[in-house]
């Protein structure tokens, strides 16, 4: 049964993706982006792909009340939120600490105290494994202790606390998703990851260089103590994320009363930089030149999930492999060179 949803953040990565996973659903959205760190090309693709015409986009920034009030009332009553818009780089979060505080924090509490003001109490909510720090047992199951070391995961951390509150306090339904390491595109190749600049993270990176756009890759260390002595991640296909979503959000709107779900959202299988590589010359045929360097600060030597909650409660596992992944994520980057910044 299709339902009424609103996307925040809808035309980033994370967010496009679903949004299109969510209209093939049958839903109807409003997606509310400032396009701090995405395309309207993302949104006009992610239609077209779907073939509909079910997405109201209101461009604006979610720690604006009259924005939200806007899209609130831009397609009639939203049943739930899917809250994606927020800074992610943790690199900036350490540089502009209370830019992060106000975007990733008070813009969460504008957008719940709108979705009271609209009589809205279901929500989805992106969260992050850095929540757990630098962990020493593994797989991460998600009553272990988190010990966020740097302003993001603390931001996140502390909504995930609000959110919380809310459900003690009335009747709300919500679930926070701690992702691990999304990569890859819709297999089309019409959407996908579209980093300002030069990428920080190592799949895009891999993918330009790969398309001849960066010349070689930097490995940040091979001291870890780990299996080849790189760092190890839970790599997850973007898709399987999206869908993540969408059943996240039609079970939050089956239950009768308040829910509070914390889930890790990963594939429960830990890869180091060098299989990712690997992984990508395989699935390719192409060759990654690389230099291991300098470890690089802040990193922790391995996160994994342990997505056994997500099965029980969602009946969600992750499917894609990492050749998908691989695959998927060289499509998009060769469909798209220079992303959604196409030159004129
Ligand atoms: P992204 O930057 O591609 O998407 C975020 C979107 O939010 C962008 O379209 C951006 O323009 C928008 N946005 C940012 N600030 C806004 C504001 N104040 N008002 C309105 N829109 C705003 O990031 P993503 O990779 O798609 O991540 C989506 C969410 O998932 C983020 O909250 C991120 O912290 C979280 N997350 C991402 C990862 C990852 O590796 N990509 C991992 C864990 C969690
Ligand atoms: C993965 C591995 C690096 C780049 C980041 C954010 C995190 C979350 C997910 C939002 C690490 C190595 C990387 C490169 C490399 N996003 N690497 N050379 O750091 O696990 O997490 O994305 O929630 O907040 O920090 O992802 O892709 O940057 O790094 O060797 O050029 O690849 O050391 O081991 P990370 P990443």
């Amino acid at each position: 049964m299709g339902q009424r949803i609103l996307i925040t953040g809808g035309a980033g990565f994370i967010g496009s993706h679903t949004c299109l996973v969510l209209l093939e659903a049958g839903h109807e959205l409003v997606v509310v982006d400032n396009f701090d760190n995405s395309s309207p090309e993302a949104l006009r693709r992610v239609e077209e792909l779907s073939e509909r015409s079910a997405l109201t986009v209101v461009e604006g920034d979610i720690r604006q009340p009259l924005v939200l009030d806007q899209a609130f009332r831009s397609r009639g009553a939203i049943d739930g939120v899917i809250h994606f818009a927020g800074l992610k780089a943790v690199g900036e979060s350490v540089a502009d600490p209370l830019r992060y505080w106000d975007v990733n924090l008070n813009g969460s509490r504008v957008l719940a105290a709108a979705m009271e003001q609209h009589g809205c109490r279901t929500l989805v909510f992106s969260s992050t494994s850095t929540v757990y720090g630098e962990p020493e047992q593994f797989p991460l199951r998600e009553d272990m202790t988190t010990a966020p070391v740097h302003p993001y995961a603390q931001t996140k951390l502390a909504v995930e606390q609000m959110l919380e509150a809310l459900c003690r306090s009335s009747s709300w339904r919500v679930a926070c998703l701690r992702y691990f390491n999304p990569v890859g595109a819709h297999p089309s190749g019409q959407i996908g990851e579209d980093p300002l600049g030069v990428p920080n993270n190592l799949f895009p990176f891999i993918t330009q260089v790969a398309a001849g756009r960066r010349d070689r890759l930097q490995v940040f260390g091979d001291d870890y103590p780990t299996n080849d002595g790189t760092g190890i991640r839970d790599y997850i296909h973007v898709m399987d994320l999206a869908e993540a979503h969408a059943v996240t959000l039609d079970h939050l709107l089956q239950q009768p009363v308040s829910s509070c779900l914390t889930l890790n959202i990963g594939t429960g299988t830990g890869l180091s930089v060098l299989d990712v590589v690997k992984g990508f010359e395989t699935a390719t045929g192409l060759t990654i030149p690389f230099d291991v360097v300098e470890r690089r600060p802040g990193d922790v030597p391995r996160l994994q999930a342990c997505p056994e909650q997500a099965k029980t409660v969602l009946g969600w596992t992750a499917r894609r492999s990492l050749q998908e992944m691989c695959r998927d994520g060289w499509a998009w980057q060769q469909a798209n060179p220079m992303g959604y910044r196409q030159p004129a």
